[in-house]
């Protein structure tokens, strides 16, 4: 198998203008919902990495037309509610949490069975979060230990429930609303923390009502979802390597275009910005149900912190490269109830860990968190894990450190973000891929 390596060297001042590719729950969204609509749905800003590639092609193998992505843009050919049809093979869901656990929804309430897989990390990743309350709803599901593949009995009858979400999870949420537009009587989730909310604004956008009071959101399946064109924004997962960078090298200002800053999103620069960070959110608009920004970032001073719990998962996906920005603060950041960190694509507390001592970084990891201790990042070798934002995070590290940063195992960046070492050296970083 071919492998790719970053080699990352120290930058100097950051500067420039630059787009992220498009959001990777929102691509995810598009296609699950465009595909069980009536009538063709534009997508335009879809992200074309290997993750909603996958979702792509699960619905392929339904029966849905799907035209692209070309430049960025998809034509889906919804066949309705009732029009998916029995896929020929197992499903296979790549390294895409999301797919597994929003599919695994879906499929519970078709007429057909169906098997879902995926990639070796995604067969460690834990889901009898979804199986539990589809179970509960009536669903047969079988996993394998808890874990992929999902083998899904069809032809069931789920009927609503009000389930209490054990752990904040905007899959598990999703999977179950998915679920509750085919079961019978209304189905309620009730949310334990906020969770990114772009499947409940979706629906919105292809015309199917939804309630939300406080934090119970509601659904029932007398509606049909009616075909509409999406403009998917720029991903702040993505635009958040790029934020940290500006905001460590110093002499940096560059200004990111078009990000998704729905408010479910946008710990990641409460956080910064609590160490101190200049970003400034312009040019505020929206795009259809998201609102969406300009950001201006440029070079500060960080202080440590500690990581208010409320704010873990609205900056779920961002911590790895916020590890970062702490290795680069004056003082000490400390975080706990970052539990989840430990399921997803890597144990990311572990290999964050393991990567910041390699590059001379005092730090201590906790079960649900760590703390780290500010100082200056050494050249050195690290793993990714094989985890796209575990390499992108040490990418960054390489531009602020006193010498070069190898990250070992980089391809999987295709996942989330196609052209990173590209957008990365327009701003003048210095990261080059190596083959082997
Ligand atoms: C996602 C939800 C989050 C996030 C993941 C994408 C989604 O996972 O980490 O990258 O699109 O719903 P959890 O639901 O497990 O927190």
């Amino acid at each position: 198998m071919k492998k790719v390596n970053f080699v990352s060297k120290p930058s100097k001042g950051l500067k420039g203008t630059i787009e992220v590719p498009g959001d990777k729950s929102i691509s995810h969204r598009s296609v699950i919902l465009g595909a069980i609509a009536e009538g063709s749905s534009k997508i335009s800003g879809f992200l074309d990495g290997e993750d909603c590639l996958a979702t792509i092609r699960a619905f392929q193998a339904m029966n849905v037309k799907i035209e692209g992505p070309e430049k960025q843009q998809l034509v889906i050919h919804g066949v309705g509610k009732h029009g998916l049809r029995k896929p020929d093979e197992i499903i296979d869901c790549g390294n895409s949490g999301t797919t597994i656990r929003l599919l695994s929804g879906l499929l519970a309430v078709q007429k057909f069975d169906s098997n879902l897989t995926g990639d070796s990390s995604l067969q460690k990743r834990p889901m009898e979060r979804v199986r539990i309350p589809l179970m509960q709803m009536g669903a047969r599901m079988m996993s394998t230990n808890g874990k992929p593949p999902l083998n899904i009995r069809g032809g069931q009858i789920l009927h609503g429930i009000d389930y209490d979400m054990p752990e904040a999870s905007a899959q598990v949420k999703s999977c179950i609303l998915l679920a509750g537009l085919y079961a019978q009587g209304t189905t309620t989730v009730i949310e334990k923390g906020i969770t990114r909310d772009h499947t409940e604004r979706m629906l919105k956008t292809f015309s199917y009502p939804i309630e939300k009071n406080d934090n119970r959101i509601t659904i029932d399946s007398t509606h049909k979802l009616i075909a509409t064109d999406i403009t998917i924004p720029g991903d702040i997962s993505s635009a958040a390597f790029l934020i940290v960078a500006a905001t460590i090298i110093p002499d940096s200002e560059i200004l990111i275009r078009n990000v998704g800053i729905n408010p479910t999103r946008t710990g990641v620069i409460q956080i910064l910005q609590r160490m101190g960070a200049n970003i400034s959110i312009q040019n505020l608009r929206q795009y259809g149900d998201e609102p969406i920004a300009d950001l201006s970032v440029s070079h500060a001073k960080l202080q440590g912190i500690t990581i208010p719990e409320e704010l873990v998962p609205l900056a779920i996906d961002e911590f790895p490269v916020i590890f970062i920005a702490a290795a680069c603060a004056q003082g000490t950041t400390l975080l706990h109830g970052a539990r989840e960190l430990r399921a997803k694509e890597s144990d990311r507390i572990g290999s964050m860990v393991t990567g910041l001592q390699r590059l001379g970084i005092d730090v201590e990891g906790y079960e649900d968190g760590l703390k780290i201790v500010g100082g200056v990042i050494k050249g050195g070798v690290v793993d990714s894990y094989d985890d796209h934002r575990i390499a992108m995070s040490f990418a960054i590290a390489g531009a602020a450190a006193t010498g070069e940063v190898t990250v070992q195992d980089c391809l999987n960046v295709n996942t989330s973000f196609p052209n990173f070492v590209k957008t990365a050296n327009s701003l003048q970083l210095a990261i080059k891929e190596l083959s082997s």
